[in-house]
């Protein structure tokens, strides 16, 4: 890899001005961390981090007057400063003697030479800077290997670990982050010190640990990162639910899945599939709930029954403790869960009315349900998997079919409950919503077509079943508007 990158800076005028600010200030400058490393990785990167050996601040606010930006967001405790300019979020500090805290609340304030502010960083590959002073503009400065550890695909530490890691343990975390996103090893001593330090995480705040996480999550093979953490002991200190799932038990020779790596696998096809977050944490929790509901029955081995309902019910209180949001997507991921059987259940026997059923309880995330659905379909036996794919695929076929015809996926009520109370006359009250849903429940079994005029004759025969009649006679129910 080249160690020169003049030209590189050159083709973005942002380079050149905050080289320009540093000599009007008098510091020297540089560029440091994520930029350098996504440089040399040939990764776009957004985000520029600066240090110079003085005031961060007064070079930040030099930089934003030749860009005639008016704001410089200044963290004077910090003595950091932050510019955006176009697409660039630039990020300005004076160079340190002590960690990179993102979080910390105690002002870091003891000015450093630039060895200083690289020793202090993460990681090798991290700690990597590029002159912007005229003297050896372009010059990269890798005093920890960083270049030979990108080339060998090595996540490592630059001081002992268990400093770097003590500085902030966050970086535990960001460790197996990096690794993931990068597809990269982490080097043996760093490992290691990950598993000795690894109850530190408990100090950092959830939010920041499930960023982390989620950056995981999000990386194409997620279920590498996974195993780090677990390997390395971080999953069990904030996530014990999915360590749970580990293990195989034998009774009578007879052996389950290993759950967890079942889930690693289901979380890996999903990615195949989708870059959606919460169809990913989908797969996580899908079978949370087994190691709960696991039992051992002579006649048929091990069951699981009812996993589907149970783990839906602990979505909620996994999303709260893991500071995960509790909106709508808490709420798709518990649907997903509760319905994740369904479709193979189905694939039995694949009536219109079963399938009706599940679109109208799927609604729109029908496509995401039957995306983890296919993803849940894993078997060492690939006959067992051809054949269940082949069942699978009648199953979708029929959703297709089914849904072209009724339009159940996002059923609205062909008659509503104000009709209801209009045309018979009726206070609100239970038997109105009796009536509502059993017009669905008519049309969901495929009594009745999902139409209004069809619903209306069946409306009335039941009402009539109940002692009750049309009583208003200026109606415009739908015999007489249709
Ligand atoms: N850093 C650190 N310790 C941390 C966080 C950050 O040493 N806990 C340093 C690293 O040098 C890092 C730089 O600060 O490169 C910027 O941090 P950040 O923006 O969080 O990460 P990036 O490396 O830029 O990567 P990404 O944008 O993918 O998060």
């Amino acid at each position: 890899m080249a160690t020169h990158f003049a030209a590189q800076l050159n083709e973005n005028p942002v380079f050149a001005t905050v080289a320009k600010a540093a000599g009007t200030v008098g510091v020297r400058a540089y560029v440091v961390g994520g930029f350098v490393r996504d440089l040399l990785l040939k990764r776009p990167c957004k985000d520029i981090d600066f240090v110079c050996v003085g005031s961060g601040i007064a070079l930040a606010e030099e930089t934003a007057k030749l860009f005639k930006e008016k704001q410089v967001t200044v963290f004077k405790n910090f003595g950091t400063a932050h510019i955006q300019h176009g697409d660039f979020e630039l990020e300005f500090v004076g160079a340190r003697k002590e960690s990179y805290r993102t979080e910390s609340r105690k002002p870091l304030v003891e000015d450093g030479t630039l060895e200083d502010d690289q020793n202090r960083r993460d990681f090798t590959i991290n700690a990597l800077a590029i002159s912007l002073n005229a003297d050896d503009f372009g010059t990269l400065i890798d005093p920890f290997g960083g270049v030979q550890h990108l080339k060998e695909k090595i996540i490592q530490t630059p001081l002992s670990p268990d400093i770097t890691f003590s500085d902030d343990p966050l970086r535990m975390m960001r460790a197996i982050r990096f690794a993931s996103q990068l597809k990269f090893d982490i080097e043996a001593d760093t490992f290691a010190s990950i598993h000795k330090n690894k109850d530190r995480i408990k100090i950092v705040s959830m939010e920041r640990v499930i960023d982390e996480l989620n950056k995981i999550i999000l990386s194409s093979v997620p279920s590498y990162g996974f195993k780090l953490l677990f390997q390395s002991g971080l999953l069990k200190e904030f996530f014990p639910e999915m360590v749970a799932l580990h293990g195989v038990e034998y009774q009578d020779n007879k052996a389950h899945k290993d759950n967890f790596y079942h889930t690693l696998q289901v979380l890996d096809n999903v990615s195949q599939m989708s870059d959606d977050l919460w169809l990913r944490w989908a797969a996580i929790l899908h079978d949370i709930a087994k190691p709960a509901t696991k039992r051992f029955d002579k006649e048929v081995g091990w069951t699981f029954h009812g996993h589907e309902d149970r783990g839906a019910r602990m979505v909620p209180g996994i999303f709260k403790r893991l500071k995960l949001p509790l909106n709508d997507k808490m709420q798709f991921v518990q649907k997903l869960v509760k319905l994740h059987l369904r479709p193979i259940a189905l694939s039995k026997e694949v009536t219109d009315s079963a399938v009706r059923r599940l679109l109208f309880e799927a609604g729109d995330d029908t496509d995401a349900l039957m995306k983890l659905c296919r993803a849940d379909i894993t078997s060492k036996n690939a006959e067992k998997v051809t054949k269940y794919l082949r069942n699978f695929e009648k199953v979708e076929q029929k959703m297709v079919d089914v849904e072209a015809k009724d339009h159940v996926r996002q059923f609205q009520p062909p008659i509503s409950g104000n009709e209801i109370m209009e045309w018979f006359e009726l206070p609100p009250s239970k038997i109105v919503g009796d009536l509502k849903d059993q017009i669905k429940e008519a049309i969901l079994e495929g009594e009745i077509r999902n139409d209004r005029a069809e619903a209306y004759a069946f409306l009335v025969t039941l009402a009539s079943k109940q002692g009750l009649a049309i009583k208003t006679k200026s109606i415009t129910h739908p015999s007489t508007s249709l």
